[in-house]
């Protein structure tokens, strides 16, 4: 049980490293959360700070949430990999070392779910760059992929993946939510480089 607390702590702070702030602050000089939605996330990098600290974010954003998700195996612990890279999701939401003001939970699910269903990533990730290509909105992407994620899970996944991916659907919503009204008030950016 103390293996399991210990796990469960590293996913949490293993989350919590802000990657958009530390490229932003390190790369560029410059506080992410000042510019753009403010969100500590790869999107805002994007936007913000163009390609290639875009992509250097995501890519880890992803990495923190497939890492935590094989901590399981590499401390020996019986734990779901799904449930033990939740941590990690909020960690990447509320950072221990941000102020508790973080990302909006995408690529670090995305990366938990890369792990443990990699079919399940491919029909997520497929839709999120479909949705992204007709909407030019991410966040839109992001929220019709996590539907598209627990659909996969009810019709071929197992019991957890279907509960985490519901669970992740209404955080998800929940984390959005200024960008679900600024879609429907038509105020919402849309991303320039596709
Ligand atoms: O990755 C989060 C994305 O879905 C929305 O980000 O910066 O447009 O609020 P943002």
């Amino acid at each position: 049980i103390l293996t399991l607390i210990w796990l469960l702590i590293i996913s949490y702070l293993l989350g919590s490293i802000p990657t958009a702030l530390i490229v932003g602050k390190l790369g560029y000089g410059v506080d992410i959360r000042t510019l753009g939605s403010g969100n500590l996330g790869g999107t805002n990098t994007f936007r913000s700070l163009g390609f290639t600290a875009g992509l250097i974010v995501t890519v880890i954003d992803v990495l923190k949430g497939s890492i935590a998700a094989a901590l399981p195996y590499t401390m020996g612990v019986d734990i779901n990999p799904m449930l033990a890279g939740l941590p990690a999701v909020l960690g990447h939401c509320y950072p221990i070392f941000a102020g508790f003001r973080g990302g909006k939970a995408v690529a670090t699910s995305a990366g938990v779910l890369l792990l443990y269903s990699p079919f399940c990533f491919i029909a997520a990730a497929s839709t999120f760059f479909i949705t992204m290509y007709l909407s030019k909105y991410v966040s839109l992407a992001s929220i019709i992929a996590a539907i598209i994620a627990h659909t996969y899970a009810i019709f071929f996944g197992d019991k957890v993946l279907s509960i985490v991916t519901f669970a992740l659907v209404v955080f998800l919503l929940w984390r959005h939510r200024s960008n679900i009204e600024r879609i429907l008030n038509g105020t919402e950016r849309k991303i320039s480089w596709m």
